[in-house]
């Protein structure tokens, strides 16, 4: 348990500390033990979530969009032209439904054509910063050593006009002055987000007839097909500026947790993380696990024991595996490092970015612990079944994964998609996977039946735009281009 507890990294990852905690022999409280997780991705935010109760100290000066250029943008000889009108907002907008809280985002204009769609990005955690994701994965720059930015050839902003939000509140940027404004589960986040995108969309006209797409990553398979209901339902009542939602993808999710935990041992052999014999053991977990998820779904006081239940799982597969990193099975962890993303913070703190982003006062908690612990009661919540309404209607549906993540593997995503239940099942459970090719070489298997999509991208772990930014590109350039013809 030692080891896997010093092992772990990134975002949904928050969760399987308190996991271990809470069946370990030497219990710390749930705080402390997402804080040792935040340390695994050398991350160190100063508050454990931005709820403040002295505004007049606190909150920002101006609430408004803000067009901004990142001061340590190098500007290279290929793009210094277009820098000079470089379409970067940030901002907050204030959120409708609730008691006080203020979203933050960053909103990168297309560096293709501005006609591109809109796409929304959402990391997990719950309760990390989407940040992580604009800086380390697919946003339109990355960090040097020196805290400058270089550009990335291969962020999304090169075919999509695209958003970050920090949220649920109390993360990244996002804050409030009201604790009531804590999220505990997908009602509120999704609320959230739609009031955010009704603001966006009111300060942002321009944009509201252009397609939009809803994405993200690991947590985030909770987020995005809660989200995209909640659009749907705002649409057909019309609640509001109607949404023009064209369908989501979802990276390396944890959508439907009962096919999910039952796939770890699957996934855990086959890669020779697990002997044999562990497996046959481990196994017998498995009824329990699911027996238990299933009662989740409609009693609420189930969640907490299936979290618990289930992830004894996949503590008892880590204390196997030893020090490797489980959103990348290739990779170990260094002590208590297993990725770096200290840069993120160090960038976000230095006094010229504050005040071109126009953040105040506000301090960047890249992830909360308090905003993730309240979340947990939601981890063992199926949205699966948010799904098939959505493909109904022709939305259309990605559902993609690195091959070499172990918490939210290729396999427990495959098998969610496959039994989805919805008109076209029976033939997309039909068609093999068949190569995806990018640049002569075959870079990850795909199908798709009608509306739905699945694809295991080769060489990459739980953050496949970081591992693959290419294939990732090409990858929903592709995707989102289909849907025209
Ligand atoms: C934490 O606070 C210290 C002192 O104000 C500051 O130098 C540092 O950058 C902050 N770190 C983060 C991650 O906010
Ligand atoms: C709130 O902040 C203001 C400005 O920094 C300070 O003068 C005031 O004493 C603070 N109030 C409380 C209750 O801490
Ligand atoms: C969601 O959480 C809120 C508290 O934040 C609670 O009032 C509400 O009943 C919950 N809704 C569901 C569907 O669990
Ligand atoms: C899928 O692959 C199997 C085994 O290779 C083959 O028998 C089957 O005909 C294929 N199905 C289709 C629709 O191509």
């Amino acid at each position: 348990m030692a080891a896997a507890l010093r092992s772990s990294p990134l975002i949904l990852l928050v969760r399987i500390l308190l996991a271990l905690s809470i069946t370990s022999a030497h219990r710390t409280p749930g705080k402390q033990q997402a804080e040792r997780l935040i340390r695994s991705f050398n991350l160190s935010p100063n508050e454990s979530i931005n709820i403040f109760h002295n505004k007049s100290s606190t909150e920002p000066a101006g609430l408004a969009d803000r067009r901004f250029r990142f001061p340590g943008l190098v500007e290279d000889a290929a793009s210094a032209s277009s820098i000079a009108d470089l379409g970067h907002h940030a901002g907050y907008y204030p959120i409708k439904n609730s008691y006080d809280a203020k979203m933050f985002y960053f909103f990168f204009e297309s560096r293709g054509s501005r006609e591109d769609p809109v796409v929304l990005w959402l990391t997990g955690g719950p309760g990390c910063s989407s940040q992580i994701a604009l800086f380390y994965e697919n946003g339109p720059f990355r960090i040097n050593r020196d805290l400058s930015l270089k550009w990335n050839d291969f962020g999304w902003d090169m075919v999509s006009n695209l958003l970050y939000v920090d949220q649920p509140i109390g993360t990244g940027f996002s804050y409030s002055s009201d604790d009531r404004d804590i999220r505990h589960n997908e009602t509120g986040v999704s609320n959230d987000l739609y009031d955010f995108l009704q603001a966006f969309f009111q300060g942002h006209p321009e944009f509201v007839h252009h397609d939009f797409y809803i994405t993200g990553e690991s947590y985030a398979g909770h987020y995005i097909p809660a989200l995209a209901s909640r659009v749907d339902r705002g649409n057909k009542a019309n609640e509001g500026i109607h949404i023009n939602l064209k369908g989501f993808a979802i990276g390396n999710g944890l959508t439907d947790p009962e096919q999910q935990y039952a796939a770890y041992t699957d996934f855990a052999l086959a890669n020779k993380l697990i002997l044999e014999a562990d497996y046959a053991r481990i196994n017998q977990m498995i009824p329990a696990c699911v027996q238990t998820t299933k009662q989740c779904q409609n009693q609420d006081d189930a969640c907490l024991t299936a979290f618990d239940q289930c992830n004894d799982i996949f503590g008892d597969i880590l204390s196997i595996a030893g020090d490797i990193n489980y959103y990348d099975i290739r990779k170990k962890c260094v002590g208590e490092l297993c990725y770096d993303f200290s840069n993120m913070e160090n960038l976000l703190n230095l006094d010229s970015v504050r005040e071109a982003l126009g953040v105040g006062n506000i301090d960047f908690v890249s992830c909360s612990s308090i905003a993730h612990e309240a979340m947990l009661g939601d981890w063992m919540k199926d949205y699966e079944v948010a799904t098939p309404p959505i493909l109904e209607q022709g939305l259309r549906v990605l559902v993609y994964a690195g091959e070499y993540d172990l918490i939210c593997n290729w396999l427990g995503n495959s098998r969610w998609v496959e039994a989805m239940p919805w008109s076209g099942q029976s033939s997309f459970v039909t068609v093999n996977m068949t190569s995806y090719m990018v640049d002569g070489q075959e870079a990850g298997l795909v199908k798709s039946f009608g509306p739905l999509t699945f694809m295991k991208v080769h060489n990459a772990g739980h953050m496949v735009p970081m591992d693959q930014p290419s294939v990732s590109l090409q990858m929903i350039r592709g995707w989102m281009n289909a849907a025209k013809s």
